[in-house]
């Protein structure tokens, strides 16, 4: 698979099938993604993988948060504000999670289907002193994992919901307090029997660009 065919095929899957992923698969996708580029070559990524058993434990600890009705601790995350121009596409994108979705509701996807039943979930983190760089060379390596997960069949989930409780995802991987679970990528094999995984985004177009020549 090239590059390119990685970029246009991957896709965010909302529901996995119960397909375990090889550790083999796995392994072979780490090698590749840690030659991500960082600031100053610091790659501050700290790399936690949840297995199915710890998913379940994840998913029961999750399931007790909201039935206490904890709120969920996006603050680290959501203390900006999307712009104006962007409005339009993100009520897009919200009508359409609803259109794909079996039962039409937009929560169910981001809260009840317990973190998309993925078999496999790696969590990024980093050390909460860190400067900004670190989260966007955490990105580069959150896109790197899921371009290789793509080339190896797999497909992948990345989710601020898989984040939303940090002290769940703390306790269930033995995550220190001084860290910061910056995303939880799901990955494993699609459901294509879930309509939700027939939903595909639309991007803005490349006559955006600002070419100054
Ligand atoms: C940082 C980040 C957080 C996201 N959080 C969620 C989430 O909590 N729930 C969800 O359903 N999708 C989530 N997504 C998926 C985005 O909605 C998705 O990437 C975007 O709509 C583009 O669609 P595509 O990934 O299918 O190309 C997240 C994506 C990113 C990069």
């Amino acid at each position: 698979m090239t590059v390119k065919e990685a970029l246009n095929s991957r896709f965010s899957c909302r529901v996995f099938s119960d397909e375990p992923v090889a550790q083999d698969i796995l392994e072979a996708i780490f090698a590749d993604v840690f030659r991500t580029p960082s600031c100053e070559n610091s790659q501050p990524w700290e790399v936690y993988v949840a297995g199915t058993e710890a998913m379940k434990r994840l998913c029961m600890e999750y399931e007790n948060f909201r039935k206490a009705k904890k709120p969920a601790d996006l603050s680290n995350r959501f203390n900006g504000r999307w712009t104006d121009e962007m409005t339009p596409r993100i009520d897009e994108y919200f009508d359409g999670i609803v259109e794909h979705e079996e039962k039409g509701n937009f929560e169910y996807t981001m809260q009840k289907r317990n973190l998309f039943y993925a078999p496999v979930m790696v969590f990024l983190c980093i050390d909460k002193e860190l400067p900004d760089w670190s989260l966007f060379d955490t990105g580069m390596f959150a896109q790197s994992l899921m371009l290789s997960a793509t080339e190896h069949g797999l497909a992948t989930m990345a989710s601020a919901v898989s984040v939303s409780y940090p002290e769940a995802v703390r306790s269930v991987l033995h995550i220190p307090e001084n860290k910061m679970p910056v995303i939880g990528i799901g990955i494993g094999y699609p459901d294509n029997e879930a309509p939700v995984n027939g939903f595909r985004t639309a991007r803005k177009g490349i006559e955006e660009i600002h070419y100054i020549l």
